[in-house]
């Protein structure tokens, strides 16, 4: 039977909503956060990837949050065929409330409210009966639904709930009103066997399950979000919860872009058909790693840089007589593509900016591209083969936006005679700064200058060192983390002088600290 929904109208049985929280579960885990900015920029991309369900954050957990909801829903909500933009909200007044003010300026919204129904989780973290949840559902629905008609209600920690007392839940939360039911695996515990069982269990038992869309959302800690995700669409579930690279609390959650492309790739298994537009996939992916400093593993399925790469000779031998040996989707298919530009000093904008797009990296601004064609001009007078891995680490680098301190320039004494001092110039919303200091070695002296412009309490917790390409020419990729009252920030920096990478990577750090300085993180969600 097809599902009359209020954002999509009538949905036929294989059309299957992707949800994206890349912005929200994504953002959430440690490291990853990303300011206004960086936030818009990604939604955009999402948008631009055919995502059908934004969520834009949790604007009740902090001011920043809502801003970030708000101002999506402003801009990016108003366009015609947009996401619906969505809010999270626990069930409280106050959260419900917020969410609904922050998605209102969307043309299509929706208020995603939460409650946990497992016994654990009920009388541990919450001290409330089954019937307090059931009561709190009603209500928190109702109150959504005085906002808009789209309303998703999730059972936190579903996979652990009491069987019958999930189908009371769920029961209660679509009287109420809800259009959309979640059963997420909040925990990462479940089997794909066990998602066949809830989700076949709801559509039986559950009056009205029938006239609603189940979602899916599941947690990687046993590496089996991407598979439990798969096992609940084919028992029924027709919306897909997920992130970009697999990003969200503890080990993540399931990566869209696996599930998008294992959909696709087995027609002949899958009843459904995701609207997502896939050559976009590895440019969003790396718009994430960008933004965020975090790069994938190398063997990452669909992003990863070895995704496609062929070494031992027999699969080589049997790809160049056929590339479907070896094969199951092409690399064009989600973005990759072949590029034989080889880049060094005497390549022009045009070469660097088809490099880019052949990188995965879009349509870049022009104010962006001159100053990474400047960087990357100015490390081809350095180092003579400039090599793709070259390019993306110095890009990352560049684009950046809205940093609050921007690295400007880096001078640096060391050696045996003298002590190592560094003489740094920062710039600090928009004024430049200077200062010079001494230290037990260069690296040393650079963070202390730096710390010298922009006084803070972080502590250094790692500082590791590794080379982008081998060849003593080429290019550190340093990792700083910082932690400030308990909140840990990972930051990049690449540059073929390794003091510059490590100041680059300290600043990078830093600014994570800033956005996250202006948040409370929400302690029970996950
Ligand atoms: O994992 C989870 O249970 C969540 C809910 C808020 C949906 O993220
Ligand atoms: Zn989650």
């Amino acid at each position: 039977m097809s599902i009359n929904h209020p954002s999509f109208g009538q949905l036929d049985t294989d059309r299957v909503i992707m949800f994206d929280t890349t912005l929200r579960d994504g953002e959430q885990s440690p490291g990853f956060s990303m300011n206004l900015g960086e936030k818009l920029r990604m939604a955009d991309a999402l948008a631009d990837l055919g995502i059908d369900v934004m969520e834009a954050g949790f604007p009740n957990a902090s001011p920043g949050d809502f801003e970030s909801v708000l101002r999506i829903a402003e801009t990016l909500g108003q366009r015609d065929n947009a996401p619906v933009i969505c809010g999270l909200a626990r069930t409280g007044r106050a959260d419900i409330i917020r969410a609904g003010e922050a998605v209102t300026p969307a043309k299509r919204k929706r208020i995603h409210t939460f409650i946990a129904t497992s016994d654990l989780h009920m009388r541990v973290k919450l001290r409330m009966t089954r019937d307090d949840v059931l009561q709190a559902t009603t209500d928190a629905v109702t109150l959504a639904r005085s906002y808009t008609d789209d309303v998703e209600w999730s059972a936190e920690d579903a996979t652990r709930t009491d069987p019958d007392f999930l189908c009371r839940a769920v029961e209660a939360a679509i009287r109420a009103g809800a259009t959309t039911i979640n059963l997420p695996d909040t925990v990462g515990y479940a089997l794909p066997g066990d998602m066949t069982r809830i989700f076949s269990m709801i559509l039986e038992r559950v009056p009205g399950a029938d006239t609603i869309i189940l979602s899916t959302h599941n947690h990687n800690d046993l590496g089996l979000a991407v598979a439990n995700t798969i096992a609940a669409v084919a028992a029924g579930a027709r919306q897909i919860e997920g992130t970009i690279n697999g990003i969200g609390e503890r080990a993540g959650n399931a990566a869209l872009e696996e599930i998008v492309m294992a959909v696709r790739t087995r027609p002949d298994a899958m009843p459904v058909k995701p609207r997502i537009v896939t050559e976009r996939i590895l440019r969003t992916s790396k718009l994430l790693s960008t933004i965020t400093g975090f790069d994938v593993q190398p063997n990452k399925a669909i992003v990863g840089r070895n995704a496609f790469a062929h070494e031992a000779g027999i699969h080589q031998d049997g790809y160049l007589k056929d590339a479907a040996t070896y094969e199951i989707m092409t690399p064009e298919s989600v973005g990759w593509s072949n590029s034989s530009l080889v880049m060094g000093k005497h390549s022009g904008r045009a070469a660097f900016r088809d490099k880019l797009n052949a990188l995965g990296y879009g349509e870049v601004g022009d104010n962006q591209l001159n100053d990474a064609f400047r960087r990357f001009k100015d490390l081809a007078d350095r180092k003579k083969i400039v090599y793709d891995e070259d390019i993306s680490a110095l890009v990352d680098d560049q684009f950046r936006d809205n940093e609050r301190i921007k690295f400007i320039s880096l001078d640096v004494r060391a050696g045996s005679k003298t002590p190592p001092s560094a003489d740094m110039e920062l710039e600090i919303d928009g004024v430049i700064v200077h200062a010079t200091e001494t230290g037990d070695g260069p690296v040393d002296a650079t963070f202390k200058a730096i710390q010298t412009i922009f006084p803070h309490s972080a502590i250094l917790q790692l500082y590791s060192v590794g080379a982008v390409t081998t060849g003593t020419d080429a290019q550190a990729k340093v990792t700083v983390r910082l932690e400030e009252a308990g909140k840990m920030v990972d930051g990049q920096g690449a540059d073929t002088d390794t003091i510059v990478a490590s100041a680059r990577a300290y600043i990078h750090a830093l600014n994570k600290l800033l956005v996250k300085r202006t948040r409370t993180e929400p302690a029970d969600l996950t």
